[in-house]
């Protein structure tokens, strides 16, 4: 069965980065000029999803009046601005895109729960906002290619420092074939003597609609919360389970030094950024040195 239709969890309080996000959407901080939620539904587009429905939160009204049309603001950048107009018109016409309330922070498991009725019973995607992937083959266009031969839930996963773990989905997997894993164990944020390995999934997933019955029976799990991981361990127990190593640069927005590496990595890649950043960092980095020598 193809894979139409994705999930974006999107109601995160954000308190990690807090003050920023009081009053604000996380989802919606700028990656250089382009807000974090567009970059992920713009893969979602890319690797060939048609709906898309994003599970906000109270706070969250920005994120709908992004993808929304703005005729104002069209009206406006008629007059003189045709390249921006063209830029503000395309992102309301991205995908179908919908939106549900999870209305109590439960968990990522709950989340996903409460697109169940726009999904039905077809495989779908997950992409979470806070990963967001650089790639030259967008990441779940790669996880969509695996899911055409095996027909199964696959996550997306990379390896990622031991020191890490406790902040992560981890697997417990054998090989199944190139950069494919065969899942065998599921833990949610475990600690280093009890991660069965270091390969974590990265905010990226295709599931079976099965799912929806095993988060019925997802008891809370790490911080109370309905943990999606435990969801897909009960998935185990029914249906084959696979993990998949994308090949890309995954960024973590949702944490302040992440969100600026991203930051730095995306305005590398701009032309019209690029050189200003390189000569300003070079200068930052004369400067520390300068700074540094004892006097
Ligand atoms: C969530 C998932 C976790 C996954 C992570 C990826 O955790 O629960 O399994 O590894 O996203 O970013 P969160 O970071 O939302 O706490």
């Amino acid at each position: 069965m193809k894979v139409r239709k994705a999930i974006i969890p999107a109601a995160g309080m954000g308190t990690r980065f807090l003050p920023a996000t009081k009053a604000q959407p996380k989802e919606m901080f700028p990656i250089v000029d382009k807000p974090a939620i567009q970059y992920i539904v713009e893969e979602a587009v890319a690797s060939g999803i048609e709906d898309i429905i994003i599970v906000t939160g109270r706070n969250k009204k920005a994120i709908e009046d992004h993808f929304d049309r703005s005729i104002e603001l069209e009206e406006t950048l008629k007059k003189n601005k045709s390249q921006l107009l063209e830029a503000v018109k395309k992102i309301s016409s991205l995908a179908n895109i919908y939106y549900v309330r999870q209305k109590e922070p439960l968990g990522l498991g709950h989340a996903v729960y409460c697109a169940r009725s726009f999904i039905g019973d077809e495989p779908f995607a997950v992409l979470l906002g806070d990963d967001i992937v650089c790639s030259d083959v967008p990441c779940l266009k790669q996880m969509m290619e695996v899911y055409e031969e095996l027909q199964a839930t696959i996550l997306g996963v990379q390896k990622i420092p031991d020191t890490e773990v406790s902040k992560y989905g981890i697997v417990g997997c054998e090989p199944a074939g190139d950069r494919i894993y065969k899942v065998t164990s599921l833990v949610e944020k475990p600690t280093k003597s009890q991660a069965p390995s270091n390969i974590a999934i990265l905010g990226r997933y295709i599931i079976s609609p099965a799912i929806f019955e095993c988060i019925e029976n997802t008891t809370p799990g790490k911080g109370g919360e309905i943990q999606l991981t435990d969801a897909l361990r009960l998935l185990m127990e029914r249906e084959k389970l696979y993990a998949y190593d994308f090949i890309g640069e995954r960024y973590d927005v949702g944490d302040r030094f992440g969100f600026i590496k991203a930051t730095i990595e995306f305005a590398l890649k701009r032309d019209d950024i690029k050189d200003s950043l390189i000569q300003y960092i070079k200068e930052k980095l004369n400067n520390e040195k300068l700074n540094n020598v004892p006097c």
